[in-house]
């Protein structure tokens, strides 16, 4: 490709639809706010949604992802996950499921979108395995705001 035609289709891209993607960007950016601690922890310690998180994520997902969302040999880690996916990725996978077709063995993520618990507690698994993959809680069972530290 030459750099004139570089340009041009980046002229082209760029006008595709200002206004569109300046109100994607608006969006992007509040989803963003509101997504980037969805958790309150203080000394390592959590509030309650970010501990029913923790609950719903060990009654639904545990079983493929791992303890703790440290990953296992069938689904990914993630702790890890969260440091590239931002919430709405998140949301829609849970929702939605996916099948890793590119692979010899058959990897199913579960569609959640009909499952009740899921969907109702999907904020919550979403800020426990935020904190997590933000490193500001440990494995093993969270302690809640308040509780004794013994
Ligand atoms: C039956 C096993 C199974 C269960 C239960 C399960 N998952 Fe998954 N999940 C997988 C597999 C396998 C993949 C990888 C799919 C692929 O490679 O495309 C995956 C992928 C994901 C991804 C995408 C990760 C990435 O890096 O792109 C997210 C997010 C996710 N799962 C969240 C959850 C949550 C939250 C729950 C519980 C509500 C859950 N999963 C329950 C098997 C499972």
């Amino acid at each position: 490709m030459t750099f004139a035609r570089v340009l041009c289709l980046a002229w082209i891209l760029g006008a595709a639809s200002p206004i569109a993607l300046a109100a994607e960007g608006d969006a992007q950016a509040q989803g963003n706010a509101d997504a980037e601690r969805p958790y309150k922890v203080v000394n390592g310690h959590v509030d309650r949604a970010t501990f029913r998180g923790y609950l719903y994520y060990g009654d639904l997902c545990l079983r493929c992802h791992g303890p703790d969302g440290a990953g296992s040999s069938y689904a990914p880690s993630l702790v890890n996950s969260l440091k590239k996916l931002d919430k709405r990725q998140f949301e829609e996978t849970v929702i939605n499921g996916r099948k890793n077709v590119t692979t010899a063995s058959e990897n199913v993520m579960p569609a959640f979108g009909t499952n009740i618990d899921a969907v109702q507690h999907l904020e919550e698994i979403y800020a426990y395995l935020k904190a997590r993959s933000d490193g500001v809680i440990g494995r093993g069972r969270p302690k809640r705001i308040g509780e004794t530290d013994e």
